[in-house]
């Protein structure tokens, strides 16, 4: 079984682990040989695009940070959001997996066969929840 996964995983925080853990827990849950995590990092420029900012870390050290968690098996560059078909396709991907932040957005490739799981966020966490907390904390007095 081979599962993907997407996001830009900056200021690397447990809500990014727990999502790779629960990727793992299914892949050691099937009784398939071949498992496979794979992980796509959304490149610098998609973010600069998507979100209006750059990443505070770039993406060679987030595919190296991603690629060297338990259980990640392979890691590539996102480098737009609107390929997210080809990308399975290319990793043969059986399941997609994503947060549910993005419930629904990825329904459409049901149809192409994949299964796709949208887990419940971690709560209070996020990467935008750190960056502000140190604007608040440390930058404004
Ligand atoms: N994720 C999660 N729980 C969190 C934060 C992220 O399950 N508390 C999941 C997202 O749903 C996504 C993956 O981790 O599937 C990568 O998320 P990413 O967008 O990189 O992290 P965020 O912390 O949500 O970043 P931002 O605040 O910039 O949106």
């Amino acid at each position: 079984m081979i599962i993907i996964t997407f996001g830009s995983f900056d200021l690397f925080h447990i809500g990014h682990l727990n999502i790779l853990k629960y990727c793992k827990k299914i892949l050691n849950n099937s009784k398939d040989k071949n498992n496979k995590l794979i992980v796509g990092v959304s490149s610098d420029n998609l973010n600069k695009n998507k979100k209006g900012k750059l990443p505070i870390i770039n993406i060679e050290n987030r595919l190296e940070i991603i690629k060297n968690i338990n259980g990640v098996d392979e890691v590539f560059i996102e480098e737009t959001l609107e390929k997210k078909l080809e990308y399975c396709k290319k990793y043969n991907a059986d399941i997609l997996i994503m947060g549910d932040d993005h419930l629904g957005e990825y329904d459409f490739l049901k149809k192409y066969g994949l299964k796709v799981i949208y887990k419940p966020r971690t709560k209070n966490i996020s990467t935008t929840d750190i960056k502000n907390k140190i604007i608040n904390n440390y930058l404004s007095k």
